[in-house]
């Protein structure tokens, strides 16, 4: 089985996101013994904007069906994942920008979706996708990254997505310590319940 984890906590070790993505990917690794993990990070792999030029040399590659394109090679890989596992820090109301331009790469048409009479049909293996995030405080309506992921990647053809999120690590009154503790069990609950679905299918 072949999960993608995309790593989008820009600061690395220190990052509680990321700490809570590495318990939801060991505890998947004790449970899924054929398990491959591939990871992207859009930091370390410097992804630009899709500027004007980059969007017709696409369009070019995607009319051709050229998936093995440098361009293209981070959504073929996300498009044969069976499992996929977003960790990105509640930013500015959403997430890192790097996270958007990531996203702004998978979208790629004949690839990870195609048009039916106008409207994206999603094309991409995964049957799950989990996104982690934390955030200084409370999320409440203001969840606009989960539901743009979200959305994003129904839209893509993954029919499944769970959210971990650990909020108001930053509030004076907070105990970030408990705070973390508690969304870790709900990540490992989750890994739990992944693994049993996998294993099922
Ligand atoms: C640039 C930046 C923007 C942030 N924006 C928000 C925000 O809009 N709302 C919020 O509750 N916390 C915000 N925070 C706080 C982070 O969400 C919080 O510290 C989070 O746990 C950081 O995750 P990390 O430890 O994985 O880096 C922001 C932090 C930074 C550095």
């Amino acid at each position: 089985m072949q999960a993608l984890f995309v790593n989008c906590c820009p600061r690395g070790d220190d990052s509680r996101t990321l700490r809570l993505a590495h318990a939801f990917l060991a505890r998947l690794r004790e449970r899924i013994a054929d398990l491959r993990i591939a990871e992207q990070n859009p930091y370390l792999m410097q992804l630009s904007p899709v500027w004007g030029d980059t969007l017709a040399l696409r369009e070019k590659l995607c009319d051709a069906q050229d998936w093995d394109h440098p361009l293209i090679r981070p959504a073929a890989q996300m498009a044969a994942s069976d499992l996929l596992v977003i960790a990105a820090p509640y930013w500015d109301l959403s997430f890192p920008s790097a996270l958007k331009i990531w996203m702004e790469h998978m979208w790629i048409r004949n690839l990870t979706f195609r048009y039916r009479v106008d409207q994206p049909v999603g094309l991409c293996k995964a049957s799950r996708a989990i996104y982690i995030t934390s955030s200084g405080s409370f999320i409440a309506s203001h969840d606009w990254g989960t539901l743009y992921v979200e959305d994003c990647l129904k839209t893509l053809g993954v029919p499944s997505f769970h959210a971990i999120k650990a909020e108001a690590l930053d509030l004076d009154r907070s105990d970030p310590a408990s705070i973390l503790a508690e969304a870790k069990e709900r990540a490992l609950l989750l890994a739990d319940e992944t693994a049993a679905l996998y294993q099922k299918a």
